[in-house]
């Protein structure tokens, strides 16, 4: 399989089905998040949905687990295939989002955990009271989602290794801050291109604008996949 989610960074229903419908086949899924969700709720989810490709809705739950669990339930109908909740909302909310999860039987949503934003240094994390080194802290959110239950967490490429190492094999890692070679690193920090992240032990990857901003969008889709092959 594809392993390229394609994230759809758009408020606008039009420019996400245009971009939906040129890519899809080209790319593994597509990945929505807050702003498109934010501003069309389902009727935005099932634009992206259209496409038959999976869905990665990158809504980032943090609340008391009760709410936690009644959003993931919401969401159910939806199917999507992956969701996420922030780890730092602790153990029983993590496990109540899984829970939750699971009464979509055969069609539920996996549960990935959000560790360490990546815009938040190691002088961010001590101002919040996290007063640690970014990466040890982003491992001890990882562990901590897999003995929640959490199937898999987000992280950065050069946080691939360090959970790995921690975690082993059998725990989705989902990876964005992906850029080819030739393309722009944008606001992107401390990227690897997809070969490297795969090669590093990423599970799936995470790309938008060296895609979507592309003066060839299916081009650069399909060049993506022919450097994974
Ligand atoms: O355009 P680009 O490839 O940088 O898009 C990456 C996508 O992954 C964006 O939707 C961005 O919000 C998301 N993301 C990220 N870094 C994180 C978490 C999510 O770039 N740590």
């Amino acid at each position: 399989m594809n392993p390229v989610f394609c994230a759809v960074d758009t408020a606008t229903l039009y420019n996400a089905k245009e971009l939906v419908d040129s890519l899809t086949g080209e790319v593994g899924g597509f990945k929505l998040g807050l702003e498109l969700f934010m501003a069309h709720g389902a009727a935005g989810y099932r634009t992206v949905a259209a496409s038959g490709a999976p869905v990665f809705l990158d809504v980032k739950l943090h609340d008391i687990p009760n709410t936690v669990a009644g959003a993931v339930s919401s969401l159910l109908p939806l199917q999507p295939s992956f969701v996420t909740v922030h780890a730092s909302g602790g153990k029983a909310m993590m496990r109540a989002a899984v829970d939750s999860a699971a009464k979509g039987g055969a069609s539920r949503p996996k549960i990935l955990a959000v560790t360490v934003l990546t815009s938040l240094d190691s002088a961010d994390l001590e101002a919040v009271g996290q007063g640690r080194d970014t990466k040890e802290q982003v491992v001890r959110l990882a562990r901590l989602a897999r003995e929640s239950g959490a199937d898999g967490c987000v992280c950065s490429p050069e946080e691939i290794r360090p959970i790995r190492e921690a975690l082993g094999n059998d725990f989705i890692l989902m990876v964005p801050g992906i850029r080819p070679s030739w393309a722009a690193s944008n606001d992107q920090k401390r990227t690897m291109t997809p070969r490297e992240a795969l090669d590093a032990g990423a599970t799936y990857l995470v790309i938008g604008r060296p895609i979507t901003k592309a003066p060839q969008p299916v081009e650069a889709a399909r060049r993506i996949a022919e450097e994974l092959a």
